[in-house]
């Protein structure tokens, strides 16, 4: 338990692909193939195409580029990469091996990737559930890293190769994100998105804090909760519940923690410092005695949560209906967030918990994920290593 399209080109290079599917739809992006010129027509009529299919951004121009920018270390054009060129379940995962590395901007970093963590977010854009705001496919998913830097543009000021980094690399979830996720040996990464690895926490243990944490901390921000306040924590052992918990105490200086969730869990919460353990498959929180100042609801049933808030409280809602005075948000990565909640995590207060069925090797990406969509995870999915 202790344990914007700001990428511009994508290159995949596979034999018997139909270009149909690698055609990004009311997409931005110009498209070459490099193949024989009467093979081009194999988009129209379905056929398949030849080995290489060449896809580059027009975004490309716009963004200042850092390629000029050099490093001591030995950096390939390609690498291993989890893709996906439809919308759909576990079985569009593709591991390739000769996806372009991705091109640096001014302000960002390139990270050899060690560890990536899986989110919720992740396979709900996978099914296509935010197909409106998403980057074009193909996508290499993956929100959560920890690496290395290897290089760094030419306006990054905080960051040097070598650095031992981590952060979540899509500043907004569902609106833009990545096209080049973590779930790759390389990721391009605007430095305000990344702060520097807890020295005490493995790359597996730090790649799966930044989407959870940063959501954890910024929910409760936003509910205005501080010493002295209790809360009711609403999916108490999973990525983020299991950081709210934590957060509120010793961060935030809750009074009362209460926190659910089904009889196994229950003794993993109070090790989280819940004050109360609640077991849902037994009781309603809705019959507690007590009602809280904050309720977080990470499960989606805010019409029960509004029940239990005290008058003037809030209820957070990550997910399902909003019932007010419920309110609803969409986290936004930023790198001050870790560094200001670095020290607790090097003291050791705040813990990062890396579920225990994994972490997953590289090549169990699909294993991970289809774990993950039991909605059963405790603490987060960890992708460790990646080669
Ligand atoms: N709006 C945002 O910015 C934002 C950010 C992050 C996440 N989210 C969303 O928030 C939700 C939670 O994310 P996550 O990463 O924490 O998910 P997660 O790690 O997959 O959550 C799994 C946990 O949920 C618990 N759970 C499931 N049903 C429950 C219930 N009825 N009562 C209590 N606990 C229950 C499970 O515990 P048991 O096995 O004990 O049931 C399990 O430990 C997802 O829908 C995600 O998309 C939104």
């Amino acid at each position: 338990m202790d344990s914007i399209l700001s990428s511009t080109t994508f290159q995949l290079r596979k034999s018997f692909l139909c270009c149909k599917h690698h055609l990004p739809q009311f997409s931005p992006f110009k498209i070459s193939i490099n193949a024989p010129k009467k093979s081009n027509n194999c988009a129209q009529k379905r056929q398949f195409c030849p080995p290489t299919i060449r896809i580059i951004a027009s975004s490309q121009a716009a963004a200042p580029s850092a390629e000029a920018a050099t490093s001591s270390y030995s950096i390939p054009s390609e690498m291993k990469a989890w893709t996906y060129s439809e919308y759909g379940g576990v079985e569009v995962l593709k591991l390739e091996s000769n996806v372009a590395v991705p091109p640096l901007q001014a302000d960002q970093v390139l990270i050899k990737v060690a560890a990536a963590a899986l989110n919720p977010v992740d396979f709900k854009r996978r099914f296509g559930k935010f197909k409106a705001t998403d980057s074009p496919l193909p996508t290499v998913p993956g929100y959560d890293v920890a690496g290395v830097v290897v290089k760094v543009g030419s306006e990054v000021k905080g960051f040097k190769e070598g650095d031992e980094v981590y952060g979540d690399i899509s500043e907004k979830a569902l609106d833009g994100p990545k096209q080049f996720g973590s779930l790759a040996e390389y990721t391009a990464v605007e430095e305000k998105l990344l702060a520097l690895k807890p020295s005490n926490l493995d790359f597996a243990q730090a790649a799966g804090l930044p989407l959870a944490i940063e959501t954890a901390y910024e929910g409760l921000e936003k509910s205005g909760f501080s010493e002295g306040k209790s809360i009711l924590v609403l999916g108490g052992a999973g990525g983020v519940g299991s950081l709210v918990i934590q957060l509120a105490k010793q961060v935030f200086g809750a009074s009362k923690v209460a926190a659910t969730s089904s009889t196994s869990k229950l003794e993993f919460l109070k090790s989280l410092g819940a004050d109360l353990a609640i077991d849902y498959t037994k009781d309603n929180f809705e019959d507690l005695p007590e009602k809280f100042d904050v309720v977080y609801d990470t499960v989606g049933q805010c019409d029960r949560a509004v029940k239990v808030v005290k008058e003037g409280g809030s209820v957070v809602v990550l997910t399902g209906a909003v019932t007010p005075p419920g309110f609803r948000f969409v986290v936004t990565s930023n790198g001050e967030t870790l560094k200001k909640l670095n020290p607790y995590l090097e003291s050791g207060k705040v813990k990062a918990v890396v579920d225990p069925k994994g972490p997953f090797g590289f090549d169990k990406v699909e294993e991970a994920f289809s774990y993950l969509e039991t909605n059963r995870a405790v603490g987060k999915v960890v992708v460790y290593p990646i080669p």
